[in-house]
């Protein structure tokens, strides 16, 4: 497990960008509840953002991946349009402690 960021960084809404333990990872906050990705394509392997931070759409609903458009559920990182409908964006495990710190854990450690 390892530090993401304190909560207050994640905005309601919105995407961001890390680099932690060797991971390029994507976070997004809605609904208060925050969602963790590897950021890594499953069409193409390669980063999703439009350009730093930039990881939705123009509605927010969703990831969507710049290269293609491929455009993932931001609560599950399922693919539901585009080249790799069927497979999904990598899920990391998030905990928020007691002092609103994000940790974030993969899941096959
Ligand atoms: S690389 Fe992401 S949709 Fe093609």
């Amino acid at each position: 497990m390892f530090l993401l960021c304190p909560l207050e960084q994640l905005v309601e809404g919105k995407s961001r960008g890390f680099q932690r333990n060797g991971i390029a990872i994507v976070a997004v906050r809605k609904n208060q509840q925050v969602y963790a990705y590897v950021n890594r394509c499953p069409h193409r392997g390669i980063p999703l953002e439009w350009q730093p931070d930039d990881f939705l759409d123009y509605s927010a609903e969703f990831i969507q991946c710049a290269t293609h458009g491929a455009l993932f559920s931001i609560s599950s990182g399922e693919c539901i349009a585009g080249p790799c409908v069927g497979q999904g964006l990598e899920p990391l495990q998030v905990s928020i402690d007691a002092q609103q710190q994000v940790w974030v854990n993969e899941l096959d450690d």
